[in-house]
């Protein structure tokens, strides 16, 4: 059986993919240093996959500590999420992000190359591709950055793309994500990020919980049908699974890839808001703001090359998406409350 190293594997991407990875009969050890995730995501990944969870509590930043890993565990693969995510944050701290999303990162190429691990599945993001003319977004689109984050996923492309050129064994999937949302059927695992969310979807599930008071749509002047900004939205499921194909394909055919992986429709914010309503019952509250320094007004993706390299295909729409987040943010407030 594959053993897989799941890093990042108690955050929000990382845990769906978790349980992803274990229905398709992987062997998975998490790796975590739990910075952005709660500890008893853990019990509650044992609720999900009725077994136990086998995790360690080591930081990529520090080679010794992922190294003891690999020791004692001796994975045949990796899929890589551990990293930090906020765009904001990363402007105002480079040098945090750097340390993390790189540094870390060096610190596992590392490691697997000093214990013969060569498969990688790697999180990139939509974010690389900046502003682009033309959508949906192909993968052959200029690559370029707009703050630090974008920066180190973009540096981590290509980082592996020369290591592949050097030496042929290794096996990298490259994921640019689009923007994840929703949340696991059982409403035990999902998005809960610490303080006001930077996202849209955390946010208007905050508007719905009551925790906020509306949500600032964040300009209404973009050249879209309602004028506020299109992202293609997947579902963390859908995402999960994606992972497994990937990996997968790394095992089976032996070859690297770079996909895009979204459903290749854009939705608006109004739409979002609208649809997250309908899952909850009635109408959210919003207010119109200035558009929000760095946003571009569209990143949908191309989904073609998903399907054709890794037969992935997102399966889950809109409404499934806020449906399952507002089972999960229900939950988790109760569990924060007591
Ligand atoms: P997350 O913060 O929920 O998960 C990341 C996990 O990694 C957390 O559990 C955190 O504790 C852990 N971690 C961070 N640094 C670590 C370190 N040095 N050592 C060990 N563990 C560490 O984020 P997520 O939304 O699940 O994102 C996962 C990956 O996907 C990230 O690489 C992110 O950049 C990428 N990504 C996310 C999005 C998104 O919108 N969520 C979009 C595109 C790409
Ligand atoms: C979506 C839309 C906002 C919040 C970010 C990162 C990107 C990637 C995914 C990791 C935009 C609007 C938002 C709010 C709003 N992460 N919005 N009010 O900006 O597409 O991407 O997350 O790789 O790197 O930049 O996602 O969810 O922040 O915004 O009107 O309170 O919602 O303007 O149009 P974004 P988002």
């Amino acid at each position: 059986m594959t053993k897989v190293l799941l890093t990042g594997g108690a955050g929000f991407i990382g845990s769906h993919t978790y349980v992803a990875l274990i229905a398709a009969g992987f062997d998975v050890v998490i790796v975590d240093n739990f910075t952005n995730a709660d500890t008893s995501v853990i019990d509650r990944l044992g609720m999900i996959t009725k077994g136990e969870v086998v995790f360690e509590t080591a930081d990529l930043r520090e080679m010794s500590q992922i190294e003891a890993v690999f020791d004692k565990h001796k994975p045949d693969a990796v899929v890589h999420f551990a990293a930090f995510k906020a765009v904001g944050e990363s402007v105002e701290n480079p040098l945090m992000y750097f340390e993390n999303n790189i540094k870390g990162f060096l610190n596992l190429l590392r490691a697997m190359e000093n214990h013969n691990a060569r498969h990688l599945v790697f999180s990139s993001s939509a974010t690389i591709y900046g502003d682009q003319a033309v959508q949906p977004i192909p993968e052959t689109a200029t690559r370029g950055y707009t703050s630090p984050y974008a920066f180190t996923k973009l540096i981590g492309e290509q980082i592996l793309e020369q290591m592949a050129v050097a030496d042929p064994n290794w096996n990298f999937g490259i994921l640019r994500y689009f923007n994840p949302a929703g949340a696991h059927d059982s409403g035990l695992i999902g998005e809960d990020p610490a303080g006001i969310p930077d996202n849209l979807m955390p946010y208007i599930a905050k508007v719905a919980l009551g925790e906020m008071e509306h949500l600032n749509v964040f300009g209404d002047d973009y050249e879209t049908k309602d004028g506020t900004g299109i992202r293609d939205y997947i579902h963390v499921c859908d995402l999960a699974l994606a992972h497994v194909k990937s990996l997968q394909k790394l095992i089976n055919d032996q070859v690297g890839h770079t996909v895009n992986i979204g459903t290749g429709a854009g939705q608006t914010v109004m739409d979002m808001l609208a649809a997250y309503g309908n899952a909850v019952g009635r109408e959210l509250p919003h207010k119109v703001t200035d558009r929000r320094a760095g946003d571009v007004r569209e990143l949908t993706a191309r989904a073609d090359l998903a399907k054709q390299v890794l037969g992935f295909r997102a399966e889950r729409d809109l409404a499934n998406m806020c449906e399952t987040s507002w089972r999960w943010v229900q939950n988790a407030q109760r569990m924060n409350s007591k």
